[in-house]
């Protein structure tokens, strides 16, 4: 499999905080991403960063992803399709976790900093050793569940999400920049009847591939 340039092929990463990254707007406007190439192995690696004001769009994959967060403070939001409740995991520099297989997850961004977090997992770009792992590594993770893809469109979305996260920067003072893409006057004004039942997700159109 070619090296893309948002890949990096190396068996050493002296600074993660620091290292450069690459525009990945797929998963959300003012992302960044990187792919490592880990000593030519099977196990992938990749970093993202989350800029100020804004949060990633959710997705889901196979199982085993460790992340870790390496910059900034913030939350993951995770669910089944079917669940009423979110899991919630709050989030600095030293937490790892590891969202289960197909489980939907969404990482938020909270502070007045870019957030930047590692990855790793089973099956790397060049040896994806999995079938998942290769849908992965060509894209799949950035299509939408209504496109046969793994992630929720911002406009798919339960409101609840934007809703908490608004609520969340009103304890950091940071700001929104999200506006463009959401009406967070109508999000606000929910009421409480609005927020509640089933979490909102997107018909997927098939099984987990
Ligand atoms: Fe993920």
């Amino acid at each position: 499999m070619p090296i893309v340039s948002s890949d990096s092929e190396t068996n050493f990463v002296p600074d993660v905080s620091g290292f450069k990254l690459y525009d990945l707007n797929e998963r959300g406007k003012g992302s960044k991403n990187i792919s490592f190439v880990l000593a030519n192995g099977t196990m992938h690696s990749h970093s993202s960063e989350i800029p100020t004001g804004r949060y990633k769009k959710a997705h889901r994959h196979s199982a085993g992803t460790h992340v870790h967060a390496v910059t900034g403070v913030g939350y993951s939001l995770l669910w089944y399709e079917g669940d009423s409740k979110f899991v919630e995991i709050p989030w600095r520099h030293g937490i790892m976790y590891v969202p289960p297989f197909w489980m939907f997850h969404q990482h938020f961004n909270t502070c007045d900093k870019p957030a930047r977090y590692v990855a790793c997992s089973l099956g790397s770009r060049r040896y994806p050793f999995i079938s998942l792992r290769r849908k992965s590594s060509e894209g799949g993770g950035a299509v939408s569940v209504q496109q046969g893809g793994r992630q929720i469109e911002y406009e798919d979305q339960d409101p609840r999400i934007h809703r908490k996260w608004l609520e969340a920067l009103r304890q950091t003072g940071v700001t929104s920049q999200m506006g463009d893409t959401f009406d967070e006057p109508a999000i606000l004004s929910l009421p409480p009847e609005a927020l509640t039942g089933v979490i909102r997700t997107p018909q997927s159109i098939g099984p987990a591939t």
